[in-house]
């Protein structure tokens, strides 16, 4: 009793002990890191998915386990899975976690788990997965999307490899007092998750507005946006895991996106000696172990660099990205003593930053933010650079870099993968109004350099054919000309590469520029059984393409022009600057390319399963579903609606037909073939050219006024549409003359009410009609007369997109749970209020097929696939 007594008094001496402390600390005017008390998130749910038992890692949290998490979940049917042990080769996550990936929930059908929120306001939404290896479902080839109430978090997401760990990290503004996170697997897929973190985060991460790159403008409204962390980099130190930021942050190390490492050095000094002034950094926006580190210019006090620090990461291009740099002058002697600028993707952030000056003091913890517009992201990375700012008067030139954030941005639906929103409306019509603004000096930029290639062309030299590269009048527009040390050298390796360093014929440099590997003749010649007749896969009119086995063994299309062709040269030219320039899943990507010997040689991505030609009539291969047909002439639709309005822009491919859509293994579709491709100005809305592309495809218009537009793809398209739905060549001369036309005779049955006849009996019966209509409406449109009448292929994906949903919820039995009846809302067109329905369904969990499955079993077969 009597200790009891003594209770307010020693809590009051306590109270006044920590008030002079903080007086104390006070008066210097900075707060040391230590005294700042630890952040504890008022709403804390860490889930292990599928463990037996909770899982305490070492940074000191504990994740619940699956069973006593269980009541956040409404499901029908799942399956937990968890092993022993996990091999995986690198991983890009704190290996404090990795007991996190040991076990795995599957969702089979549309699942939901729900938080209740004590204190709305920023949280922290962290996934992990790793496709753990299961007797019945390969995880590996699981396709779902997770989302909330209104944030598309991610779309159609795949782990395709098991030896990787995936982490995803999201910060948003949660305001009502529950939260949600819808899974859904694709049709006849399942969706998986290893662990999951609903965490609060303090208030002041994130302001609303941000300067702007280039130099000069703000950007407001930040608060309106949800937030993917895409890399969190300690520069020039370790790892800092979870145990040292209080926000449970883990910070990554640099160097693997060091461009230049060998002009970089590392700096530190002890975390305790970072000072916190109220004007920069708090401790919640990087704890004092960031600070600690830095990169600063290698040897900067005995030469006189020039150069810059670099670092290059890849992002998702289409997005905006928000860029923090943490900053520290933890390497000055004195004040104003460094004076530095710093550029993102080669534009001027800052220039002559003196981070003394802002707080007249060193080692004072300080961030900027810059927003980095979509439009500005062209080759699919974001570069960071600091270098000496030229012109100061005093100090030694030197720059220093000692934190770095990328966080992508969600767009104008609220989505951060892929273009439509939660209740299905896309991103595209305002992306245009966008790239109308924007890119209109990009494309200046790009018709420029088509014109320089003409004159170029013109101009080439006389005696080009007699050496051996034609590739070095025309590929250092790419770039600086100092990259190639142009020296037409007799050797035969003179190619372009004068800096081509090692025997693979690897060009570091050149792949630097996003245009891939060089590979030499006599490799691809071994790849190809010196270009063996049974290797050709495909003749077209540049010549033949070669199925290529590389040591290693992967496989590759080779594409070997026929040698001395002027017009295979400028198709040559064409596809490598365009696909230099292009990036996207629904693209066939180029990996290299070859032009030792007067040869001509393209490297792409071997597509295992073809033209999607052969999948819809004319090969032994069998016939295509209706559901597959949709899903791949959506994927084409993506890639050309890439092409048109992406990152890329005003791209215009000319030559879209069945045997340019081309299929990989898992029947994903890729839109190949750029050599006619056009980058489209944008001031002028049409290019004029010599009618090129392929008959029975080509847009009507086009052929009348030789003006090309975006539009004439579209009408393409529409032809595709009907040959994949009809099941017959676009042009067909032994038939009677009005079916000659598959485009004509199709909207023709189509105007008469009698397109069912013409269907392809394979898929006839199965088509659902409201399906069938969407689809048929969505062809005719492309094929309209006049090129302003047809939609953009942003619409046409979108009314493809419903034509599959049409198919997929007709398809499904009368027994469907709340949740999946609930997918055809979020898709229709008629429900614009973007609400997830199924919110209230209250799905029984009693039936779970629970398979827990013993881990002998799986040592067992790792080690019989390890024999
Ligand atoms: C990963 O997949 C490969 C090929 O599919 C297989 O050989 C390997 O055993 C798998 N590893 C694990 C850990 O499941
Ligand atoms: C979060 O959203 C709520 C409601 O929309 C709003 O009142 C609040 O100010 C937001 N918080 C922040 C930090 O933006
Ligand atoms: C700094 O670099 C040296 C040599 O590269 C390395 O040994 C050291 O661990 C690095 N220090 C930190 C803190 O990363
Ligand atoms: C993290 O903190 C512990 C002590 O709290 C310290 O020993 C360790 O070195 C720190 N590690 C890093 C990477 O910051
Ligand atoms: C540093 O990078 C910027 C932007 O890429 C460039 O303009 C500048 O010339 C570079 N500075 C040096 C010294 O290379
Ligand atoms: C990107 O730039 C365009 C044109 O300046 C602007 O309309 C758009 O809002 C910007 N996007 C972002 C996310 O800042
Ligand atoms: C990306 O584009 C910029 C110019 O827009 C260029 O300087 C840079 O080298 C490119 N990066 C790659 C990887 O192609």
């Amino acid at each position: 009793m009597e200790g009891r007594q003594n209770w307010p008094i020693s809590s009051l001496s306590l109270l006044l002990l920590f008030n002079l402390l903080f007086i104390l600390v006070n008066s210097t005017s900075a707060i040391d890191s230590s005294s700042v008390a630890a952040y504890t998130p008022p709403d804390n749910y860490l889930i292990d998915c599928g463990s037996p038992q909770d899982t305490k890692l070492d940074d000191g949290r504990t994740f619940k386990s699956d069973s006593a998490s269980r009541s956040y979940l409404e499901t029908n049917e799942d399956v937990q899975t968890s092993v022993d042990y996990i091999s995986v080769k690198g991983f890009s996550v704190s290996s404090s976690a990795l007991p996190l990936f040991r076990s795995a929930r599957i969702l089979k059908a549309v699942s939901k788990y729900t938080f209740y929120i004590t204190r709305p306001g920023w949280h922290w939404v962290r996934f992990y997965f790793h496709p753990l290896p299961h007797p019945v479902y390969d995880l590996t080839s699981a396709v779902f999307s997770i989302t909330t109430d209104e944030v598309v978090l991610l779309h159609d997401f795949f782990v395709k490899d098991n030896s990787t760990l995936v982490f995803k990290e999201y910060l948003f503004n949660v305001s009502g007092d529950r939260f949600s996170l819808l899974f859904k697997p694709k049709e006849r897929s399942y969706a998986f998750i290893n662990a999951i973190e609903v965490v609060s985060a303090p208030d002041g991460l994130i302001s609303d507005s941000a300067s702007t790159v280039p130099q000069g403008g703000t950007l407001n409204g930040l608060f309106q946006h949800a937030f993917e962390v895409c890399y969190r980099l300690n520069v020039g130190g370790p790892t800092i895991t979870p145990m040292n930021d209080t926000l449970s942050r883990t910070w990554l190390p640099d160097t693997p996106y060091n461009v230049f490492p060998q002009g970089a050095q590392n700096a530190s000094i002890m975390p305790s000696a970072v000072k916190y002034q109220q004007s920069g950094a708090t401790p919640y926006i990087a704890p004092s172990w960031v600070y600690a580190t830095a990169d600063e210019m290698a040897e900067s006090e005995t030469l006189q660099p020039n150069f810059n620090l670099t670092w290059q990461m890849n992002v998702d291009p289409g997005f905006s990205y928000l860029i923090r740099m943490h900053f520290c002058d933890i390497v000055s002697q004195a004040l104003n003593d460094l004076y530095f600028n710093v550029y993102i993707n080669s534009m001027m952030s800052v220039s002559g930053l003196d981070l003394s000056s802002i707080n007249n003091a060193l080692s004072t913890a300080y961030y900027t933010d810059f927003v980095l517009n979509a439009s500005s992201i062209r080759n699919g990375s974001v570069r960071v650079q600091v270098g000496p700012a030229s012109g100061m008067q005093s100090g030694i030139p030197n720059a220093i870099l000692n934190g770095l954030e990328v966080i992508k941005i969600s767009n104008s639906v609220r989505s951060l993968d892929g273009l439509f929103g939660v209740d299905g409306s896309s991103g595209g019509g305002r992306t245009m109004k966008i790239v109308a603004g924007v890119g209109l000096a990009m494309a200046v930029t790009a018709m420029l350099l088509l014109a320089i290639v003409c004159i170029r062309w013109q101009q080439r030299p006389r005696d080009w054919e007699k050496r051996n590269s034609f590739s070095s009048w025309l590929l250092p527009l790419h770039t600086s000309q100092s990259f190639f040390s142009t020296s037409r050298s007799s050797s035969r390796r003179s190619s372009m590469f004068g800096s081509r360093t090692s025997k693979s014929g690897y060009s570091s440099n050149f792949s630097n520029q996003g245009l891939g590997r060089y590979f030499s003749f006599s490799e691809l010649q071994n790849a190809t059984q010196n270009f063996d007749e049974k290797a050709v896969i495909g003749v077209g009119g540049f010549g033949k393409v070669y199925l290529g086995v590389f040591e290693d063994g992967t496989k590759m299309a080779i594409k070997r022009g026929n040698p001395g062709s002027e017009q295979g040269i400028n198709e040559f030219q064409t596809e490598i600057q365009m696909l230099s320039m292009l990036r996207h899943r629904h693209l066939v990507s180029l990996v290299g390319f070859s032009d030792e010997q007067s040869e001509m040689i393209l490297v792409y991505e071997y597509m295992a399963n073809g033209p999607l030609r052969d999948h819809i009539y004319g090969s032994k291969k069998a016939p295509l579903s209706w559901k597959q047909r949709l899903e791949v002439c959506i994927g084409a639709a993506r890639g050309l609606h890439y092409l048109h309005t992406g990152a890329a822009q005003g791209i215009i491919h000319r030559d879209v037909k069945t045997t340019n859509i081309l299929v990989d293994e898992n029947l994903v579709a890729k839109v190949s073939d750029f050599g006619l491709s056009k980058a489209a100005p944008m001031e002028q809305q049409y290019v004029s050219t010599a009618v090129k592309g392929s008959f029975g495809y080509l847009d009507p218009e086009y052929f009348r006024r030789q003006q090309l537009t975006e539009k004439s793809d579209v009408y393409s398209f529409g032809v595709v549409l009907f040959e994949v739905l009809c099941a017959r060549p676009v042009l067909n001369p032994a038939l009677p003359r009005e079916q000659v036309n598959l485009a004509e005779w199709a909207m023709q049955c189509h105007r008469k009410g009698v397109l069912n006849k013409i269907i392809d009996p394979h898929i006839a019966g199965s088509i659902n009609e409201e399906s069938l209509k969407t689809y048929v409406e969505a062809a005719e449109k492309c094929l309209a007369e006049h090129g302003v009448d047809r939609p953009g292929m942003g619409d046409v994906l979108w009314n493809l997109e419903y034509a599959l949903q049409l198919q997929e919820t007709s398809s499904q039995p009368q027994t469907d749970l709340p949740e999946d009846k609930c997918t055809g809302h979020i898709t229709a067109l008629e429900k614009p209020n973007g609400k997830v329905c199924g919110g209230d369904s209250g799905v029984s969990v009693g039936d779970d097929s629970q398979v827990t499955v013993t881990s002998p079993l799986f040592s067992q077969i790792e080690n019989f696939q390890g024999r």
